[in-house]
């Protein structure tokens, strides 16, 4: 058995999954298989959705593939990289019995996923260190080894906290699991970091899994476009329990525009805007009257404690402002998180808060 198909349940491994009408190997000219109208709704004359979509459109899997590096074997397309954490809990863990390993405060999704699917959910917080949350990654793989965890998630860079986990750090933690657990690095963010991808050390480590979607850097969040890529047998088993189609046509014709060679000139140029900004207001907020730290950060926002979180989110608010109060995360009672945004915008934020501590 591949390593990897060992830490797939031991029920789905030749698990065969729904078998779509779209799915079937065959040609012709008129198709009846799949229950589909055989005139377009009046609200789309051109029937660019009267059929069902690939349930892996190819052309975008091959461009997402070219974009991250990897074989398109690695890659799974879903429903925004959510799908994907999802699909990774319920192929990985049995319920009532595995684990999934969080690193708090981190992306709620992780143990939300492992909650639903009544996997037990492990905790490793973030440490706190002078300059920096850091990974306890020594800590997360004893437990993850005396836990029965199946599913270690590590987010880099991490929302809230910012910061970006070393590759060579992951890939140890990595080998020290293989055969008993899958990493996964979920790198929603990584556009904005200065550190390279792991995606191209999946082919040689098969327990590590890469999560990117196109909801942040390539602004198309609502079109719910997100990947897995992992080892391709594991990626087979995740499209087996796939729903049959989740991939809407539209969505995967946008996304398909939006890797032209064009827009992801924009997106780059949008990218570093973003890091430039974040810089510059990180260093005008570190000197707010009220603010006690602002995190480093590798991603498009700010982690921020206050003297006064509360105050301060009434205040943003006050000026039409939201953030992301962060108040009933795990070590972060006094803090809140920032999205940059277009420079106005962050002008907008700093000088709410400056107006507050004034008045
Ligand atoms: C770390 C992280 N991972 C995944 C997601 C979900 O992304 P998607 O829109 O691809 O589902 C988010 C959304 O905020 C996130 O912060």
């Amino acid at each position: 058995m591949s390593g990897v198909l060992q830490l797939v349940r031991a029920d789905l491994r030749d698990f065969a999954g729904y078998s779509s009408a779209r799915s079937a190997k065959a040609s012709g000219d008129i198709w009846l298989n799949a229950n589909e109208s055989p005139w377009p709704n009046r609200a789309d004359p051109t029937a660019s959705v009267r059929r069902y979509p690939e349930p892996q459109p190819e052309k975008l899997r091959a461009a997402l593939a070219s974009l991250y590096g990897v074989p398109r074997e690695q890659l799974l397309i879903g429903r925004g990289s959510d799908e994907a954490i999802d699909l990774l809990v319920r192929a990985l863990c049995a319920p009532a019995r595995d684990a999934v390993l969080v690193t708090p405060p981190v992306f709620g999704m992780y143990a939300v996923c492992a909650r639903v699917h009544g996997a037990r959910i492990v905790e490793v917080p973030l440490r706190d260190d002078s300059d920096d949350f850091r990974n306890d990654l020594e800590v997360v793989a004893e437990r993850a080894l005396a836990e029965n965890v199946k599913i270690v998630f590590l987010c880099s860079p991490g929302n809230p906290a910012g910061g970006a986990i070393p590759a060579e750090q992951v890939l140890v933690l990595a080998r020290q699991l293989d055969g008993r657990a899958l990493v996964v690095v979920d790198e929603a963010y990584i556009e904005f970091a200065g550190v390279p991808s792991l995606a191209g050390k999946v082919a040689c480590q098969a327990n590590l899994a890469v999560l990117r979607t196109l909801s942040k850097a390539h602004a198309l969040a609502a079109a719910r476009v997100g990947c897995v890529i992992a080892d391709p047998t594991l990626i087979e088993v995740l499209r087996r329990c796939q729903a049959p189609y989740p991939v809407p046509a539209p969505c995967a014709n946008l996304a398909l525009a939006a890797l032209e060679p064009a827009a992801l000139a924009a997106t780059r140029e949008h990218v570093a805007t973003i890091r430039a900004q974040r810089e510059t207001l990180r260093k005008l907020l570190a000197s707010c009257a009220g603010v006690r730290r602002v995190y480093p950060s590798q991603a498009n926002f700010l982690l921020v404690r206050f003297d006064d979180a509360g105050a301060a989110y009434a205040a943003l608010l006050a000026a039409g402002i939201v953030v992301r109060d962060q108040r009933t995360a795990l070590q972060l009672g006094d803090a809140l998180r920032i999205s940059i945004g277009t420079p106005e915008q962050n002008a907008g934020v700093l000088a709410a808060l400056q107006r507050q501590t004034v008045s």
